[in-house]
């Protein structure tokens, strides 16, 4: 059973993107990442529709769930959302969040992942207007707020995110000091050492990094060595 820890083992939680993994290797690669102090498996899930890439569903969440204990941080880039929930909350997810425009009823999908026993929260494009989570705060465990368009990894940060970080932790801050529940931020997208710094004093406390951690030089300490440093590059 993976239970998620209220507060990170360290300052910030680090979520891999297996995007960036060898798929060929996949079980191999998540025990990697665990071993080199990742909190989180990033899931990320791809249609064709919402966003113009394909990429993994529910059998492959199922497939790597033994072979991690850390909780699987699902992100549906998919629409609709809805039939996909029950199925990935049965492989092993712990966390599932959808982008908004993506789902007729937010509400409803919201309520839906929390029954089935998981994490849930919204994800925003770019462009998505924070005002999304206006009327849904108490339903959300997590806000995902995207500093790329969603659809590849490798890309580069959107300097405009740094000011919505700001905005979104302003929110949660108020929706926490009137009594409510805490809400983690969490950032997704063109996170690099040189710049998760001002990520983290922009507010996010969890950080997505794909294309940073596996492809990650083994001189300079492979997995381990880059987490280890985007966690020293967070704190100071
Ligand atoms: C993009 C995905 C991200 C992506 C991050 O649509 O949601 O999780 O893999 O990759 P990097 O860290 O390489 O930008
Ligand atoms: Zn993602």
């Amino acid at each position: 059973m993976t239970t998620i820890p209220a507060t990170p083992a360290s300052s910030i939680r680090l979520a891999p993107s297996i995007l960036s993994a060898d798929f060929a290797r996949l079980g191999e690669e998540v025990r990697a990442i665990q071993a080199a102090g990742a909190d989180l498996v990033h899931f990320d899930v791809m249609d064709n529709h919402y966003v113009p890439n394909l990429t993994i569903g529910p059998l492959v969440c199922e497939a790597i769930r033994p072979h991690v204990s850390i909780p699987i941080d699902v992100h549906l880039m998919v629409e609709p959302v809805d039939a996909l929930i029950p199925l990935f909350a049965k492989a092993g997810a712990n966390i599932i969040t959808f982008h908004p425009e993506a789902s007729r009823h937010v509400d409803r999908t919201l309520s839906m992942i929390r029954e089935l026993g998981c994490k849930a929260g919204l994800v925003l494009n770019p462009a998505t207007p924070v005002d999304w989570l206006d009327h849904v705060m108490d339903k959300l465990d997590i806000v995902l707020l995207m500093g790329v368009n969603p659809g590849f990894g490798g890309q580069k940060l959107i300097p405009g995110t740094l000011g919505k970080l700001r905005a979104v932790r302003q929110r949660i801050e108020a929706h926490r000091a009137g009594g409510g529940q805490p809400i983690w931020l969490e950032v997704d997208g063109g996170v690099k050492t040189d710049n998760i710094g001002e990520i983290v004093r922009a507010g996010a406390d969890t950080c997505v990094a794909g294309s940073a951690v596996f492809g990650a030089p083994d001189a300079d300490g492979g997995y381990a060595g880059v987490m280890r440093e985007l966690r020293r590059r967070a704190t100071l």
